[in-house]
């Protein structure tokens, strides 16, 4: 299994074809999402359910031709864990009942036991790597502290996380204790995970391109340092290659390369290209089409997904994926259409 070209890539070792997965591939864009997703009743039942959490992960590997099956859960598990109260509602998105806005709400706040608050997830980590049967390995992943604190300030999603960002101003000792808390938390989900049997795991940075170059060296970048610094400590999770993604944050591309992560995953900001130039050798890089292209014709499609090839060019560690998650409008048809030219336009000629 450690031979499967996803965990190949993600060591820059040669493969027979560029691997690929989908952020958000098993997600509405599926009929057969929604169908699971309706007899859950809700999301929050849907992740919190093993064998339906299992059911869903395992559907766009049913489908298509992925290199890598990524857990059904959300990076939000821990915010509930903690006692905040996720429920994600159709249209609105996440909401957390209980966000953190005082000193006092932010001290008392512990890290949740993955085996005994989220066991719901390493069970669903378990049963999924059981039915795969080692077809394709498994990621895991978990939420980055930064954009974890933005929800757990806000209390749901916001276009600018104003309320975190003025609470990392004006009490950063407070900020900090907060990130602190759910950094540990994070670190322990993930060796959780991998000695449940994820193969692979991701930090979603989702939020940190929103932060000036100052604030997020001290409240992003100082976390994710933290995270994989602390996974190459663990037994387990230091064998397991770890892909760190900062979304809009390309200005730190070589700060983030030295953390001691595995992989970067990239936005559609930047090319493949310049990217590689400037981090080298030092990580692979995953990513990085735009989700919009999904929208286009198949003619299209291949075309783009040939030239970001070219842009990676003929060397080992790259893993093909989109540079955000695919939205629910998006054609089946069409994400068949970019898997397949990934492997059949990477084949060697
Ligand atoms: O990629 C996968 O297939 C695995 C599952 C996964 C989900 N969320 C399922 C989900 C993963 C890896 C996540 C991570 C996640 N969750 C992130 C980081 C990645 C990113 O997109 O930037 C964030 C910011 C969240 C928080 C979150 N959860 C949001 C913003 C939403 C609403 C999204 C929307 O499109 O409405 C959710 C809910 C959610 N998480 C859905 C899915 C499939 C849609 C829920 C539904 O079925 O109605």
């Amino acid at each position: 299994m450690s031979d499967h070209r996803f965990l190949r890539a993600l060591r820059r070792e040669p493969v027979d074809r560029t691997p690929v997965w989908i952020m958000r591939q098993a997600g509405r864009y599926l009929p057969e999402y929604r169908a699971t997703r309706a007899r859950a009743g809700s999301f929050v039942n849907l992740c919190k359910t093993p064998e339906l959490a299992c059911e869903v992960t395992l559907q766009p590997i049913a489908r298509y031709a992925l290199d890598a099956a990524i857990l059904f859960s959300d990076i939000l598990t821990i915010p509930d864990a903690m006692g905040l109260g996720l429920s994600v509602e159709e249209g609105t998105g996440p909401r957390l009942a209980k966000p953190v806005r005082t000193h006092a709400d932010i001290a008392a706040l512990t890290a949740p036991d993955p085996e005994t608050d989220l066991r719901y997830v390493m069970d669903a980590v378990r049963l999924i790597r059981r039915e795969l049967h080692d077809k394709v390995p498994l990621i895991g992943f978990a939420g980055s502290p930064w954009t974890l604190a933005c929800y757990m300030i806000e209390g749901q999603g916001s276009a600018s996380f104003a309320r975190a960002k003025a609470l990392a101003l004006e009490d950063p000792a407070t900020m900090h204790r907060l990130l602190d808390v759910v950094a540990r938390s994070v670190a322990v989900y993930l060796a959780a995970q991998a000695a449940a049997g994820a193969q692979a795991l991701m930090v979603f940075d989702t939020w940190g391109g929103l932060l000036a170059p100052d604030m997020f060296r001290e409240f992003s970048l100082r976390y994710l340092t933290q995270i994989a610094q602390s996974s190459q400590s663990h037994n387990v999770a230091k064998s397991t290659p770890l892909i760190l993604f900062s979304k809009g944050a390309n200005a730190h591309l070589e700060a983030l390369a030295d953390t001691g992560c595995a992989a970067l995953g990239l936005d559609w900001t930047i090319s493949l290209g310049a990217a590689r130039a400037r981090v080298g050798q030092r990580v692979a890089l995953q990513g990085n089409l735009d989700p919009a292209v999904l929208h286009a014709s198949p003619t299209a499609i291949r075309t783009q997904v040939k030239q970001a090839l070219a842009d990676f060019g003929p060397h080992p560690g790259h893993v093909f994926n989109l540079g955000h998650g695919i939205t629910p409008d998006v054609d089946p048809e069409r994400v068949r259409v970019l898997i397949d030219a990934v492997h059949e336009l990477s084949a060697p000629g």
